[in-house]
């Protein structure tokens, strides 16, 4: 393992977890730490393009039950970013089809040395399950509809880089919100820091018991356009329904979809952000997924420095000073 050098900051105090399970039991504090680590590695990285070698020697596996792009790309390159190694797990390959236990699957990974499990799966609270079972860190990817916490933190943190505080700023989050994991990470987050969050989407999709935390609900897209500052987009979960939430798809794009004609009667600063894979004319239509407010590609190298600053806090300095307790030993970044 390199050593540290004084040129830059410090391991931060206030970390306390082996694991990033979700954003629901972070505190605003430790929200905004994994925020400001993931932006000291974009600056070190040089806008997350160059390779540092605080990894060097860890070696990360990607666990992944569910399709991804963006999601198991990212982690894998921010790994080796930070000069990890990484391993891509497949399930269909493995011998979880001759009748393997998930956890003995794991604990046989493990068992080959390992620091870091990347888990995605379509069952909520695997990679909580995970954690119990295996002594290295586990980072969630998204577990079914409940939590996908780095995809929260890397919407949050494009909303932070380009308006600053989050305090104040009002977010609507728009869509399947009944299936959507990124809407509850989000919400957690941006709740967490101050923001007004509003859910948006049909009432199948939308339910009004999420007013009992203290968000507004509304059916209407054309009311909360003009009182925001951020729309996040987000795709219909059609995987994860039963039945059509909405009689058709074209229906739920003439009254959900974010148009140019919608776009003009917002803020002129309003921010687009989609977590991706985004369906253009059903969320969104091109020319707004396109235009110059939107995020959604900065969201995607943002997504590089959150990875780099969430491995680096679960498996990083605590590791190479043979600490075993959840406190990391204070290092630094480069
Ligand atoms: C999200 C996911 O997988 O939950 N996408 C992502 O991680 N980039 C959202 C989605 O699939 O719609």
């Amino acid at each position: 393992m390199p050593h540290p050098t004084a040129e830059h900051e410090p391991f931060p105090a206030g970390w306390s977890h082996r694991h990033l399970l979700d954003l629901e039991r972070l505190s605003p504090d430790e929200i905004r730490l994994l925020l400001d680590t993931a932006a000291r590695f974009k600056e070190a990285t040089d806008g997350c393009r160059k390779k540092l070698s605080v990894l060097a020697g860890r070696t990360i596996v990607n666990l992944f039950f569910e399709n991804s792009t963006r999601t198991r790309t990212s982690f894998s390159l921010a790994a080796r970013r930070l000069g990890a190694d990484v391993v891509d797990f497949t399930a269909s390959g493995s011998s979880l089809s001759k009748g393997e236990s998930f956890i003995d699957t794991a604990k046989n990974l493990e068992a080959m040395g390992i620091d870091a499990v990347v888990v995605r799966h379509s069952t909520p609270g695997t990679p909580h399950l995970l954690a119990q079972h295996l002594d290295v860190g586990v980072i969630n990817a998204g577990d079914g509809p409940h939590e996908h916490p780095t995809q929260g933190l890397l919407d949050i943190f494009s909303i932070r880089e380009r308006r600053g505080d989050l305090a104040g700023a009002t977010v609507g989050l728009v869509g399947d919100i009944a299936h959507s994991r990124t809407a509850r990470s989000n919400l957690w987050g941006l709740v967490k820091l101050g923001a007004k969050v509003i859910l948006c989407g049909p009432p199948t999709l939308v339910s009004h018991r999420w007013r009992e935390l203290g968000v507004e609900v509304s059916h209407d897209l054309d009311a909360i356009v003009p009182r925001c500052d951020v729309l996040n987009l987000l795709r219909i979960q059609f995987e994860r329904q039963n039945t059509r939430p909405f009689p058709s798809v074209r229906e739920y794009a003439h009254l959900y979809a974010m148009t140019k004609d919608r776009l003009k009667r917002a803020k002129k600063d309003l921010l687009i952000l989609a977590p991706g894979p985004i369906n253009r004319g059903v969320e969104v239509t091109a020319d707004v997924a396109d235009c110059p407010q939107s995020l959604i590609l900065d969201q995607v190298t943002n997504g590089l420095a959150v990875r780099m600053g969430v491995l680096w806090l679960t498996c990083g300095p605590r590791v190479a000073t043979g600490e075993t307790a959840a406190r990391p030993a204070a290092g630094r970044i480069v």
